[in-house]
Order: structure tokens, then sequence, then C-alpha cells
């Protein structure tokens, strides 16, 4: 079958052995600004080690069997923690509730618009950050319980708990204004009530978890087997969030890229600034790719060549 090709081909990957004798951090580059995105997005990958010669690749199937490649440096999951936190909020409120709060269409915009409907006055979707802020919020009553609920999640998907990066997070906390601008223009549109600084403060703590491309492969495993998590057998997510969570990664998970994606790839994912990719093949397996180098989007650029290559190499396009 595909799968045993894929895992043969994932096991004998020529992906290059990170030199663990170069001390080469990435150097900071920005992500090009544009009218809608006001400025730089400063990337902080290098903080955690990230280097250019990273590369590595992961496959876990529903039934917990997991194929790696390349290295297993441990990065910040960065945004694709917005998909989990949209599972979580689904599962704590109801299908009908998320819903009435955050809309679910693409944006067609930078992960860090304004992506506001005029009439609505709803965030566009929950995978771009105004609309994982606003998810975030709905995470529990206090910044501690939603913190603590969103860390649970990921640690409950990936099958162990995840570490903090804690000076990611302190730095993000240091250049989180256009953050809290797009959580106060929540609270100016009515659309959000909780205090801007403390939802921020938690939703930037859980970009700054750090997962190898194993625990990804995993967490999009336990959305591919519609909640279970293959490793532990907890029940992470309802069949109902799971399901939700992967159409939306479908339409929105890789921002303005997301129809060249569904094009070339043809299965939901998510990708994060810290490197990460995950991508989904419904009831069969979940797949990650981590490599540090991003495009003008904000996502990996031989994540994103990795990904189209296998797509096509084992015909794993949904449609
Ligand atoms: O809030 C931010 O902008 C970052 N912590 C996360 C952005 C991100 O990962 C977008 N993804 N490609």
């Amino acid at each position: 079958t595909y799968l045993s090709r894929l895992s043969i081909a994932l096991s004998t990957a020529t992906a290059p052995e990170p030199d663990e004798t170069t001390e080469a951090a990435l150097p900071d580059r920005g992500i090009s600004g544009s009218a809608e995105s006001v400025g730089d997005i400063p990337d902080l990958s290098y903080l955690s080690g990230a280097r250019e010669d990273h590369l590595g690749v992961a496959v876990c199937t529903i039934d917990g069997e997991i194929t790696s490649a390349g290295t297993e440096h441990a990065f910040p999951v960065q945004s694709i923690s917005k998909a989990f936190a949209y599972g979580a909020a689904i599962d704590l409120h109801g299908m009908d509730y998320v819903d009435s709060v955050v809309d679910e269409e693409p944006t067609g915009e930078e992960f860090n618009a304004l992506s506001i409907d005029r009439h609505s006055k709803k965030p566009k979707n929950p995978l771009v950050n105004i609309g994982a802020i606003r998810t975030h919020a709905m995470l529990g009553p206090t910044q501690e319980e939603r913190t603590q609920r969103l860390r649970d999640v990921l640690d409950a998907a990936a099958g162990r708990p995840l570490e903090l990066h804690r000076e990611t997070r302190d730095e993000e906390l240091t250049i989180a204004d256009r953050n809290l601008a797009l959580a106060y223009m929540l609270r100016a549109a009515g659309s959000m009530t909780e205090d801007a600084s403390e939802v921020v403060g938690g939703y930037i703590e859980g970009c700054a978890v750090l997962t190898t491309v194993t625990d990804l492969s995993v967490m999009a495993a336990t959305l591919a087997s519609g909640g279970t998590n293959p490793l532990t057998g907890e029940k992470v997510f309802s069949r109902v969030a799971a399901r939700q969570v992967l159409s939306v990664m479908l339409t929105c998970g890789m921002y303005d890229n997301a129809g060249d994606w569904i094009s070339d790839v043809g299965l939901p994912a998510k990708s994060g600034v810290g490197g990460g990719i995950i991508a989904a093949l419904p009831s069969r397996f979940g797949l990650a790719s981590y490599a540090p180098q991003l495009d003008l989007h904000g996502n990996s650029v031989r994540g994103t060549y990795f990904f189209e290559r296998l797509s096509a190499d084992f015909a794993l396009h949904m449609l």
C-alpha cells in the first residue's frame, strides 16, 4: 500500500543530519510587511536554536505507528497551537456557540491581519491571530485556567508533557503590540470582554510550547483519527470537534497560501512560524515537517516543498 511505501521513503529519506558542532543559529529574518501587515514580523525561532540545516519529517498512523527522518530538534509550535485551541473551545462550549463567536471563512490575508467581518464583527476564522486570540478567550474564566487548558490539550494531543520555551514567550510578550491591537479591536467591536493583555499573554504562551516533528505527527494523527491520541488512547477531542478543526485547516490553515496549498497538496494543514507544518489524511495518518526557513506567508519553505513532493509521489491529494 502507499502507506508502507511512504514509511519506507521516510525511513530512508536523506534529510540532512544536524551538525551538532555548528552553532550557526538562523539570522533574525523578518516576514515582509504590507499595507495589511504593519511592519515586519520578527521570527524568533533562532531563540530555541533553529538552524538552516534543520529538516525533519514524520508520519504517525492512526494506529500509532511512527516513522520519522531528520532532526528531532524541539522548536516552538507557534500557530499550530491555534488548531488545538479551537478544538478545545468546541468541546468546552459546543459548535453552535463557537460558531456564533468565530467565523470559519478563509481570509486571503496575512496571519496577523485585522480579519474581522464588517457586519457580524466576528473574526473570520480561528487559525489567524485575531481568531485565535478570540478563541483563546473562550478557554476559561481566568488567564491561568485558559493557559492551562491549552497546555493540557497540546500535551494530550502529543501524548506527553510538552515544555514551555520561556525565552520565546518572554521575547514575544515584549513585541506583542500587534496582537494586543487585535485583541483591543475585538473588544472595541464588542466581540470580546476579557482583558486584552491577559488573553494575549495566554495565547502567546501556547505559541511558545516546544514540539518535535514526531510530537507534531502524533498531534496531527490525533486529529486524523477523529480526536483519539493513537499512542495513549486518550480521547482528546470529540469527533465533531476533530472534524471541524480539520475542515477549517483545509480552507484556512496556510493563510494567504491556502489556495495554492489545497491545489498542490490537497490535505488539511496548519503551519507555524517556528517552522513546523502539520497535515492529516483523515482516518489514515498525521504528517509533520520541520524546517525553519519561512516564506512570505510565514510558512516553512522546505516544509511546503516536502508536502508538495510527498502528495504527488504518494497520491495523497484527497480529491
Ligand atoms: O502571534 C504570532 O504572531 C506568533 N506567535 C504566531 C504566528 C504564527 O505562527 C503564524 N504562522 N505561520
